[in-house]
């Protein structure tokens, strides 16, 4: 997969896969724009594409639209969106029927109304460029239930896929493709309960059926797949990247 002469706008690039994403994509040689509301890593190589770091607040439209202006000054245009930031706050996030609605309310603006502000921006610029490649991060917990339940979250994902597939059918006359990706359960700074939690990590690993959790690497090849060419007929759909988690009895 080459990337060449693409500019990419990547969210969530200080985590776990969004730096990943980046990365492989200017490996590969997109220009891209990585945006989080952290601090720059200090951790990021030079590729074949350059980059640009943008501290943005994704949940206030007004700052996502200045960086998407600020990402067609350096590079011209935006070609690929990865809609990757989320949160999963373990501490806050628990049962629809209990739970404090400020928190219900700032979990659904930053997992799925930043990418509506994300997708809205660059919308026109991929217009502008003849067509282009979206991919939202959901999760497989929103097409199940749990034990002990992250409502905010499952409800905030599912939308994503809604509206991944809504964006895939109003865009498709533009040549824009829109896809979602649902990891199963994957070793990131999202998961960090499992730094120092060996056993935990190795039950959850034994209940995969290939065996163990996902790398931040396996997130990234399949969003690089559906950003590329090589997914040019695939659009509206979710691709389940669990080791088999959801297809098991
Ligand atoms: N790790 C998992 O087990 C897992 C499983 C299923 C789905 N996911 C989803 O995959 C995506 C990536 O997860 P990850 O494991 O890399 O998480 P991560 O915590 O490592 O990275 C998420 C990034 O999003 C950024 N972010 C959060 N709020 C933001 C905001 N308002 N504006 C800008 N940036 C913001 C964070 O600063 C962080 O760098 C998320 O959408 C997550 O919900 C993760």
């Amino acid at each position: 997969m080459t990337f060449t002469n693409k500019t990419a706008f990547v969210t969530g690039a200080a985590g776990g896969m969004g730096l990943q994403i980046a990365c492989d994509l200017m490996a590969a040689g997109a220009n891209v724009a990585m945006v989080d509301v952290k601090p720059q890593p200090d951790c990021i190589p030079t590729g074949n594409g350059n980059f640009i770091y943008l501290k943005c607040d994704l949940s206030d439209d007004a700052a996502v639209k200045a960086a998407v202006t600020q990402t067609v000054e350096a590079f011209g245009g935006i070609d690929l969106l990865a809609n990757v930031a989320g949160v999963l706050w373990f501490d806050r996030d628990a049962s629809a029927l209990t739970m404090d609605m400020d928190v219900w309310d700032t979990v659904l603006r930053i997992n799925l109304k930043s990418m509506v502000h994300t997708s809205r921006h660059i919308a026109p610029h991929m217009k502008a460029a003849g067509g282009g490649a979206m991919v939202h991060f959901s999760t497989i917990q929103c097409l199940r239930g749990d034990d002990a339940p992250q409502d905010a979250y499952q409800a905030s994902k599912a939308g994503v896929i809604a509206l991944s597939k809504s964006l895939a059918i109003q865009l498709a006359g533009a040549n824009i493709r829109s896809n979602a990706v649902l990891p199963g359960p994957v070793h990131s700074p999202m998961q960090t309960r499992w730094d120092d939690n060996a056993a935990a990590l190795d039950s959850l690993s034994q209940a995969i059926p290939l065996g163990r959790v996902g790398k931040v690497a396996d997130m990234a090849n399949a969003c690089l797949f559906l950003l590329s060419d090589k997914a040019g007929f695939i659009t509206g759909t979710e691709l389940i990247v669990d080791g088999g988690l959801l297809a098991r009895p």
